[in-house]
């Protein structure tokens, strides 16, 4: 008995790690799923089409989030796409941007469309249902609040991140602006390739 006591010790043991290794394992995905940005969308475009994140396959696209009553971070970040877009030049023409609303009370498709005129073409503006939005929100884990002004009007408060997606609708990272246009865009080309 005394020889057998040792290995069925170790075994045991052995079964336990596995059992702690495959729990760990399983209650990964949560994780993975935590880590992981965007998802499927359906939303409506500034000409009244309904887009989806299908739509936007084939080329790598950044994707904004904001709204049209912003006093300063949204244009100055559109305008900054805008120049990205505008230094990737004619090696460019399929890349895209996604301007979506935090604001969907507010930023209809008619006034998304008169908003981004001032902006680059291939920035697509999109808005829906307060439901649809809050689902996309949601998958990009984009903060956006409500916030009163004293004029008994409101303003928001959201992340004003820029996500890189990949021609395959996949989240790279967090696009830097912070850097010249042509440095930005030569990045940005980077996925056209692939
Ligand atoms: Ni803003």
């Amino acid at each position: 008995m005394r020889r057998l006591a040792l290995p069925l010790a170790a075994f045991t043991a052995g079964v336990v790690l596995i059992a702690v290794a495959l729990l760990a394992f399983v209650g990964q995905p949560a994780q993975r799923q935590a880590a992981s940005v965007g998802g499927p969308f359906s939303l409506t475009a500034q000409d009244g089409r309904t887009v989806t994140d299908a739509d936007f396959r084939g080329a790598p696209y950044l994707v904004f989030f904001g709204f049209t009553h912003c006093p300063d971070v949204c244009p100055t970040t559109l305008f900054e796409i805008s120049e990205v877009l505008r230094a990737a030049g004619t090696e460019g023409q399929r890349l895209k941007a996604l301007f979506i609303t935090v604001d969907p009370e507010r930023d209809t498709p008619e006034v998304m469309k008169s908003y981004l005129a001032s902006f680059d073409p291939r920035i697509v503006g999109l808005t829906g249902s307060p439901e649809a939005v809050a689902r996309v929100l949601k998958a990009y884990k984009v903060y956006a609040r409500k916030v009163p002004t004293s004029d008994g009007d409101y303003t928001m408060d959201h992340t004003a991140m820029v996500y890189l997606m990949d021609a395959e609708g996949r989240f790279v990272n967090g696009f830097d602006l912070k850097r010249p246009p042509d440095a930005a865009a030569r990045d940005l080309l980077r996925y056209l390739a692939t």
